[in-house]
């Protein structure tokens, strides 16, 4: 089993450059089925979900080669069957999107259920609500989702998103790229993983507007070509470095990011009273000399403050000088690591599973923890760093699916913290 070790204590200073968002290259994975062409993708994350998706492209018949830890050559002409069935790709939530490509591609597609990070109910209604729209038939089984548009002919739809989903709004431009006519989705998601993903999409020849607002307009076309694309910076990771030099006092230049992306993070860093300066492609973060303040924080789709930033800015505001709220509004189960964050002395009681009520303490003190998630376990790190004493957290194996050499970036800002084979 692999842990962290972390000796907390250690103001984090320096530079930090920020890898190529996973919650983009995820779909933009999957959207190279659309085309019979050539793709070369730049800035993709080498973390374990990426390669999960690769791997499972190669199942399915595609080329696929690293050029280098971050820069991938993919052609997907040769793909020959339309059910996915690499065990790996039930770990992760991103397997859905396969749904969408191959059903806009080829009009059918097996997937397994996806599974990703236990976070609450996930639901895949407006997945199916949207493949259903375009007209092909969808079954969701208790292992597999199951979509055929072969029966009759997919076509153009306007579809009314009944909740936000960045996910199902993915997936139905996925599926209608290529779906003759006019689609519009109505309530889409706005994140910028959504932009990116239209990005790539009309560089290699689709016609995709209004992404980045709640009215998306798909005009199908007929194929597309290849081409050359770079991933944005991540928006959470950018994020969890910046209240990591919020959390240990120190002063961090977060490099390779879209400042614009960050606003509702900064905002809050703000008030907790740390000095934020803005450049171009990068953002520092200046910790306060005393304790942080409190502050009340509720998550919301983008341009809100992201979900996935919750149990960091919660595990900051354990340390504030006073009691803060943090309310919970995308995910019904999204307090999974507070047990572990008690064991460190954090003061916070949850309530009806959406709001944590947080009374500053003076310090952490190190802990055996164990990471629940993904975020939740980014979260426990950033505590251990600012944790007086020792502390091991383990199933890291979480972290790993969605930070890019989280430890070995962590350490050259002067982290002490080290990752050990047990
Ligand atoms: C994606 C991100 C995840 C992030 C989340 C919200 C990926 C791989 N994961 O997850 O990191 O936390 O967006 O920004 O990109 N819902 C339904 N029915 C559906 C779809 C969603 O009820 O068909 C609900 C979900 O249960 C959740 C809310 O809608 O309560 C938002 O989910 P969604 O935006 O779809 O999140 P994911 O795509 O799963």
């Amino acid at each position: 089993m692999k842990i962290y070790r972390i000796n907390g204590g250690e103001s984090l200073k320096g530079h930090v450059y920020i890898s190529g968002a996973k919650n983009a290259a995820l779909p933009i994975l999957a959207a190279t089925i659309l085309t019979d062409e050539t793709i070369t993708l730049e800035n993709v994350p080498k973390v374990n979900d990426t390669i999960i998706m690769v791997e499972t492209l190669e199942k399915l018949g595609a080329q696929v080669e690293y050029l280098d830890d971050n820069t991938l050559k993919i052609n997907t002409s040769t793909i020959n069957k339309y059910a996915v069935e690499n065990p790996s790709i039930k770990k992760i939530r991103a397997s859905y999107y396969f749904a969408g490509a191959l059903l806009g591609r080829y009009h059918q597609a097996r997937v397994p259920l996806p599974g990703g990070c236990n976070i609450g109910g996930r639901g895949l209604d407006m997945h199916e609500k949207g493949f259903e729209s375009l007209g092909a038939d969808v079954k969701i089984t208790e292992s597999e989702i199951i979509v055929d548009g072969e029966s009759w002919p997919l076509s153009g739809a306007r579809i009314y998103m009944d909740k936000v989903s960045v996910g199902a709004t993915i997936n139905i431009m996925l599926a209608a790229v290529l779906t003759p006519g006019k689609t519009i989705i109505e309530g889409a998601a706005k994140e910028p993983h959504v932009v990116d993903v239209a990005n790539f999409i009309n560089g290699i020849g689709g016609h995709i507007t209004g992404a980045g607002t709640d009215k998306i307009r798909i005009n199908g076309v007929p194929a597309l070509k290849g081409g050359t694309y770079a991933v944005i910076p991540d928006q959470i990771e950018a994020g969890t470095f910046m209240m990591a030099a919020a959390i240990t006092h120190g002063d961090v230049v977060v490099d390779n990011v879209i400042p614009t992306h960050l606003d509702s993070i900064s905002s809050k860093l703000k008030e907790m009273g740390c000095r934020i300066e803005e450049s171009d492609e990068s953002v520092r973060v200046i910790g306060p000399q005393g304790q942080l303040r409190r502050t009340q924080v509720k998550t919301l789709p983008y341009p809100g403050f992201p979900t996935d930033m919750q149990p960091q800015i919660s595990v900051a505001l354990g340390l504030a000088d006073g009691c803060s709220t943090v309310v919970e509004s995308i995910f019904d189960n999204r307090f999974m690591y507070v047990n572990e964050l008690k064991k460190m002395g954090c003061n916070i009681v949850v309530d009806e599973c959406t709001t944590a009520y947080i009374e500053g303490v003076d310090y952490y003190q190190g802990a055996n923890m164990t990471s629940p998630d993904l975020r939740a376990g980014a979260a426990l790190v950033l505590a251990a760093l600012a944790a007086k004493g020792q502390s091991d957290i383990d199933g890291i194996e979480y972290i790993e699916r969605g930070y890019e050499n989280f430890d070995t970036k962590l350490r050259a800002l002067g982290a002490n913290i080290e990752k050990l084979e047990v």
